[in-house]
């Protein structure tokens, strides 16, 4: 293999960058601290499960050798928000990615019984959680005229039929990905979201009640694409190119990863 190619292969695609991830204590966002870590990023992990992410934090800091730190914050709390963002900065000083991951599900597909209380919940952790983030990370890039933000959106942001307040909240999600990037293109910020079927994590697998390979049965079951299984490392590895210099001119954009599910009539 020429020397390049193996340059490319082996180069660690976000070195000396600073990331923040909510929501990284487990699932989507804790594999891609893992993969963000590998790839050179100093990572500040920003959840409410302080035990799980302390854990997750020191594990991944001793495998790759990289400064990965804990945060408390609930995405929906403003002065968590900006102290995560600030903690970042006084860390590092600097933020350069900005992942809102952070969500939860709902299961309310009748509507006249959807209770108001689960969907303020949903509204409040998956949009306005994403928005604090958004506007605290901002803060902090427009300054350096340069930055990502990245969302977790869904295949729920594509669908309808679904349950009320995650599919509300989702497509809200891509709005504020499209309004932000419109915004912050000219300080050079990139904003985009990662749109996905049904990843065995913990909120798939207790919301489903089912096994991590049932999960993953019911994703290979609605996807076009066969023989490979959907994962959680797939998101994170469409959140490693959103982050790193290869995506430099793309912004405003839903990447999804569904082996064309959401293409199909399901
Ligand atoms: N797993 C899936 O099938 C799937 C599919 C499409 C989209 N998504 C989206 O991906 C994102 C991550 O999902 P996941 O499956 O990894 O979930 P998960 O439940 O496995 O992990 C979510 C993490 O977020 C944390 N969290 C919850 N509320 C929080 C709050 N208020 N503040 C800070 N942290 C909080 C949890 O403690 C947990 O560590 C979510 O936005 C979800 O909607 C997941």
């Amino acid at each position: 293999m020429a020397g390049s190619s193996l340059q490319a292969l082996i180069a660690k695609r976000l070195e000396g960058r600073v990331a923040l991830i909510t929501g990284g204590a487990a699932g989507i966002g804790e594999t891609t601290a893992r993969l963000f870590a590998k790839h050179g990023a100093k990572v500040v992990i920003a959840d409410i499960n302080s035990k799980l992410g302390q854990s997750v934090a020191s594990q991944i800091q001793s495998e790759f050798k990289q400064p990965v730190s804990y945060v408390n914050c609930d995405v929906t709390n403003e002065t968590d928000v900006e102290n995560a963002v600030n903690t970042a900065v006084s860390l590092h000083g600097k933020l350069d990615i900005m992942f809102n991951n952070a969500g939860i599900a709902s299961r309310d597909k009748r509507i006249e019984s959807v209770d108001g209380d689960t969907f303020r919940r949903v509204m409040d952790i998956n949009v306005y959680g994403g928005f604090l983030g958004a506007k605290h990370a901002s803060r902090v890039m427009i300054p350096e005229k340069k930055g990502c933000i990245l969302f977790s959106a869904s295949a729920a942001s594509l669908m309808s039929g679904g349950p009320y307040a995650y599919t509300a909240s989702k497509h809200a999600v891509v709005g504020l990905t499209k309004n932000l990037a419109v915004e912050l293109g000219k300080f050079g910020i990139r904003v985009n979201c990662i749109s996905t079927i049904f990843v065995p994590t913990p909120l798939a697998i207790n919301g489903m009640n089912l096994k991590a390979e049932q999960v993953q049965a019911v994703s290979s079951s609605i996807a076009c694409l066969k023989e490979v299984k959907l994962e959680a490392g797939d998101i994170a590895e469409a959140a490693l190119y959103l982050a790193s210099d290869e995506s430099k001119f793309i912004s405003g954009l839903n990447l999804v990863v569904d082996g064309a599910a959401t293409l199909a009539k399901i």
